[in-house]
């Protein structure tokens, strides 16, 4: 399904009935809303799933703007205004919850309970900005494919690599199908973003935070200073799964996620 919103066609699937609470799912950099198939497809029976590409990936286009996560946080308000969403409980991975946690902050009365994967409010230090850089001027020189390749093995596990093939694969392809202008207007959002740890003591609705056990770019660490900012929090290390813990052990991510979401996926 599409609408335009924010002058662009935001692409996304709509599962469930309207009548139930709203569960949003937020990808990864630089993926799109087919990593959530697996949880998208458990959850249905408990709310209304809505799983939808960010500007610039997947489907969706990446219009004129230079990307930011104000810009994502304006995106996502928009289509929740555009399909009606009053309250919404957010399920957001790594770049997603940079743009779930912001969201949280500037609108708290939006939101009902925040799925934190694989992610971190702290903003980027000055040798991540440099790497950031440099990832860019290398996604100029040289294109997309041998900066997926070097993504991929901070994305996932040595587990998933010698045992999910298929997995590999997957990834693989939804980082090379990412227009190069996204993979650069994307780090620069990253790079420019606010951080948003001070704001953690505030955000008192109920919070579960998943992360890989191996996970390298939003190590377990970062969940753990989450989990002890936050007032109402829940935070579970999911085996065998590195930064995209719900596609690398998705019975284990389900199997935290599926009890938090009958007790906080709430009606508007
Ligand atoms: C992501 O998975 O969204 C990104 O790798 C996060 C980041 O690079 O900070």
């Amino acid at each position: 399904m599409t609408t335009t919103v924010n002058g662009i066609e935001i692409h996304y699937d709509d599962l469930g009935s309207v009548d139930m609470p709203a569960l949003i799912f937020l990808h990864g950099f630089p993926l799109n809303r087919t990593m959530w198939q697996r949880q998208a497809e458990a959850c249905r029976k408990h709310c209304r799933v809505i799983a939808y590409d960010l500007r610039g990936h997947g489907e969706t286009e990446g219009g004129e703007e230079p990307f930011s996560i104000p810009l994502f946080v304006q995106d996502l308000l928009s289509l929740m205004d555009a399909l009606r969403v009053k309250t919404a409980t957010l399920c957001a991975l790594s770049m997603g919850g940079y743009i779930a946690l912001r969201a949280a902050e500037e609108h708290p009365e939006r939101f009902n309970a925040l799925i934190l994967c694989d992610t971190q409010c702290a903003a980027d230090t000055p040798e991540g900005r440099e790497k950031r850089l440099k990832a860019i001027r290398a996604i100029e020189t040289d294109g997309v494919e041998p900066f997926a390749e070097g993504l991929l093995g901070k994305l996932l596990a040595e587990q998933t690599f010698e045992q999910h093939p298929e997995t590999v694969a997957a990834v693989r392809e939804m980082i090379v199908s990412t227009p190069a202008h996204s993979l650069v207007h994307s780090l620069r959002a990253m790079r420019e973003r606010d951080e948003t740890c001070s704001l953690l003591p505030r955000l008192t609705l109920p919070v579960l935070i998943l992360v890989g056990e191996a996970d390298q770019i939003a190590p377990p660490d970062a969940s753990v200073y989450m989990h002890n900012a936050l007032p109402a929090a829940e935070l579970v290390i999911i085996e065998g799964a590195g930064h995209l813990s719900n596609l690398e052990n998705p019975e284990a991510f389900n199997a935290a996620l599926l009890p938090f979401l009958s007790g906080h996926c709430h009606r508007d």
